[in-house]
């Protein structure tokens, strides 16, 4: 093998490791989630107590309220309401979209994700680095049922419903907490607010321009910042 392709291939399993959830030292370690004693993800129940049940989970069916101001709802299914995949390093989503409903620009700090299509037709895409080659580039396509695309881990990237009837995606991800910074509601409905003025020289319109589109999220696109799934917890 050349030096070059050896060193590439160290390389690549380096980064592997260091952009992962770390390894389990154990077959499982289902969350304790009352535990006050705070790790590195969670620690784990007492195996005496760890049950059959903890392994299998209900409710993927169920579509999420996709009644707000984009018209999406993602339904998250991680290791903070799904303890048996704590120290695993995967997880996933439903995603529901109503009619030309969208799943805004966000991104996950630490995953990877593969969404399908199960239902509809999709609009996605995801933007290459500042300092890739080349640059901010859009990669992006229109999905349907049965077709997937991968987003890399902290890549940001958005789906959008292109058709009249609701759709439906299911979104795996390589960690068991890949989190979501939702571009928008981090940028304009931070809280405290970004200054105005550091907005309005960031993205070079008037500080009333910036004003008006923080204003937008006073209402229902606050509570879409929470992460809130299903039964109302923080994931
Ligand atoms: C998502 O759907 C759930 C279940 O219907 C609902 O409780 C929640 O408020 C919805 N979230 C948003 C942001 O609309
Ligand atoms: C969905 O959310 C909207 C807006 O909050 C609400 O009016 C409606 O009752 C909800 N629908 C269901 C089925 O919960």
């Amino acid at each position: 093998m050349a030096p070059h392709v050896f060193l590439l291939g160290f390389l690549a399993v380096t980064c592997y490791v260091a952009s992962a959830d770390p390894s389990p030292l154990q077959d499982f370690c289902v969350a304790d989630l009352n535990s006050p004693i705070s790790v590195n993800g969670y620690v784990c129940k007492n195996r005496n107590l760890v049950q059959v049940d903890d392994f299998f989970l209900s409710g993927v069916n169920v579509p999420g309220n996709t009644s707000n101001a984009i018209g999406s709802n993602v339904t998250h299914f991680f290791a903070a309401n799904f303890p048996a995949l704590n120290t695993l390093g995967v997880s996933m989503a439903r995603i529901d979209y109503a009619p030309y409903g969208l799943n805004p620009p966000h991104y996950h700090p630490r995953a990877s994700e593969i969404l399908t299509v199960l239902e509809g037709t999709l609009e996605v895409g995801f933007v290459t680095s500042s300092t890739y080659n080349p640059p901010n580039q859009l990669i992006s396509k229109v999905i349907r049922k049965g077709d997937a695309v991968v987003f890399p881990e902290a890549l940001t990237h958005f789906q959008q419903n292109l058709g009249n009837s609701p759709a439906v995606a299911l979104a795996t991800f390589s960690s068991q907490n890949p989190d979501v910074n939702t571009i928008a509601n981090t940028v304009f409905g931070s809280n405290p607010a970004i200054p105005s003025y550091i907005l309005a020289k960031a993205f070079q319109v008037s500080e009333s321009v910036i004003a008006d589109i923080q204003s937008q999220f006073g209402n229902d696109l606050k509570l879409l910042n929470k992460g809130e799934d299903k039964d109302g917890s923080q994931v």
